[in-house]
């Protein structure tokens, strides 16, 4: 477990839409590489970059035509080896998104892959032995390729699934995991990353981190093994580098190599239930909604189980939000996002900051841009300041990648940096806060002390910390028991004393009365 983890807050960067520093209206490595001192100052000390390589973006850089070559729209491989080496300078690691599932249909491979004579690419990718036979229960595509098959997809019509096997047979042209081809396709992904790990990444995030294997058991066993297979490379070669996984299931991912995963926004899953419960007929009960009369032990039924059983294996990531889900300004006010992140950055395990989340960017109603869809609206340019195009770029405002927040109040980062109750300051407290006390990092420990069905506030404990929270728009207050005051190290039973707090709060006694909307820390000492 590479250590800086334990402390690492990271920044989400979408390429695309960070900062343009070439006027082509895109954004650029020269613009990361330009904002690493803000991302310092934020605090957070890590970076994944969706991916940058060459691509023909029609699912936004997921469609890689080289893994090894940076995208010119963004600039050269010797840039992205400066941004490491400027990261680097400020103490900042860097993930960048790897994508094993599947390549574009311009990839060199599958380019080989799709010719009649049999080559070396021949079973890079899952084809079928006859031009008029599909894959049964998957996505594929036939009278595309000159050889004799249809090829299987694994995401959109121009992501198709490399070849890592089937755990179940039935058909002749389905090869074992342990087949010498498919044993290539994942040497073939080990080199991809030994390429960029060996001039100065920290990393990845893992694209669709569970889709190598096909037709894998319920407990992704083969998919899993891949990963573990991955993970002894990296403990010998590169103990340092930390692998990330879109996979959102703790149980496999993080006993498979990954030391951490994302909780990602499935409908009504824990995290969904917290911020981004707006779709159950009946309104909106999340229990970060001030007014949703939301319900604490939703999440924690479905959290509780996950991290008891994962803890000592690797972290959950809480995200403020990804470049696949609606920013949560779609639905919570500045206030209610200063108590989301208050709660997110002082859970256990590594979390998530989305660029432009720190100062609550809307998400936007637009229309869709390479393969983005519904996910668009949350793509659009960081709004740095109040000069053209808020700061993202010098071009001319119709060739910018993707319109910008156009109301009067768009926040930008210069506005809320003059503002000291901003959502900017706020997230810098926290994530100030966050680094200040190790019980709060990944991996100190997390106790809940007080959470009732549909009542607040939320108590718990982190090491010696007592964190209270109250989303509502009414007071609150719960009896503290016993265990709550009890010292982690010495075991006695101690005073509290707070050490941050957003609006009001009172001790009385054993009982502690919280303000609507309110949060705070207490420390026992
Ligand atoms: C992941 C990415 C998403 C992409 C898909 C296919 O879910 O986050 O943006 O479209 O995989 O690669
Ligand atoms: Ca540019």
């Amino acid at each position: 477990m590479p250590n800086w983890l334990k402390d690492a807050v990271f920044y989400e960067i979408y390429p695309q839409t960070f900062k343009d520093t070439n006027c082509d209206g895109i954004g650029d490595l020269n613009g990361i590489i330009e904002k690493l001192d803000y991302i310092k100052d934020l605090g957070c000390n890590a970076l994944w970059i969706n991916p940058c390589y060459d691509s023909p973006f029609k699912d936004a850089g997921y469609d890689v035509r080289d893994y090894k070559k940076v995208a010119p729209r963004y600039g050269t491989n010797e840039d992205l080896y400066r941004l490491f080496g400027e990261a680097h300078n400020r103490g900042i690691h860097v993930l960048l998104d790897l994508v094993p599932g599947h390549t574009s249909e311009e990839h060199a491979w599958f380019q080989e892959s799709k010719k009649a004579e049999k080559n070396e690419y021949s079973d890079r990718y899952v084809w079928t032995n006859c031009w008029i036979q599909g894959v049964a229960g998957h996505p594929y595509i036939g009278g595309e390729a000159e050889r004799d098959g249809c090829y299987m997809l694994n995401f959109f019509k121009c992501q198709p699934a490399l070849n890592y096997g089937f755990l179940n047979r039935t058909e002749s042209w389905q090869l074992a995991p342990d087949d010498p081809a498919c044993i290539a396709t994942r040497e073939a992904l080990k080199d991809v990353m030994r390429f960029w790990l060996d001039r100065g990444c920290d990393g990845f995030r893992v694209d669709m981190a569970d889709s190598l294997v096909k037709e894998d058991d319920e407990n992704k066993s083969a998919t899993g093994a891949i990963w573990k297979n991955i993970r002894e490379m990296l403990d010998k070669d590169y103990p340092e580098a930390a692998l990330v996984s879109e996979w959102s299931n703790p149980h496999q991912s993080l006993k498979s190599g990954f030391h951490a995963d994302f909780y990602l926004d499935h409908h009504g899953n824990g995290y969904n239930t917290l911020i981004r419960d707006n779709e159950t007929p009946g309104g909106d009960h999340s229990f970060l909604k001030k007014d949703g009369n939301g319900d604490i032990m939703r999440f924690l039924l479905d959290y509780l189980p996950k991290y008891d059983n994962t803890h000592k294996d690797g972290y959950i990531s809480f995200i403020t939000c990804n470049h696949d889900t609606p920013r949560a300004r779609r639905t919570l006010d500045y206030d209610e996002l200063k108590i989301a992140w208050a709660l997110f950055l002082t859970l256990p395990g590594v979390p998530f900051i989305y660029y432009g989340d720190e100062i609550g960017m809307r998400y936007l109603d637009i229309p869709t841009k390479e393969g983005g869809y519904t996910r668009t609206g949350s793509r659009t340019p960081m709004q740095w300041d109040s000069s053209k195009n808020h700061g993202f770029s010098d071009a001319d405002p119709d060739i910018l990648y993707l319109p910008q927040d156009p109301s009067e109040d768009a926040p930008t980062v210069e506005a809320q940096e003059k503002d000291p109750a901003s959502l900017l300051n706020v997230t810098k407290e926290l994530i100030a806060l966050r680094h200040k006390y190790t019980d709060l990092q990944a991996d100190g420990s997390f106790d809940v002390i007080y959470a009732e069905k549909e009542q607040f506030p939320f108590i718990y404990k982190r090491g010696n910390l007592l964190i209270a929270i109250n989303p509502s728009d009414s007071k609150a207050s719960a009896a503290l028991t016993e265990e709550a005051y009890i010292d982690k190290d010495d075991k006695k039973s101690t005073k509290l004393t707070p050490v941050y707090s957003i609006g009001e709060f009172k001790q009385e006694d054993n009982t502690l009365k919280l303000q609507a909307q309110s949060f705070v820390v207490l420390s026992l000492v």
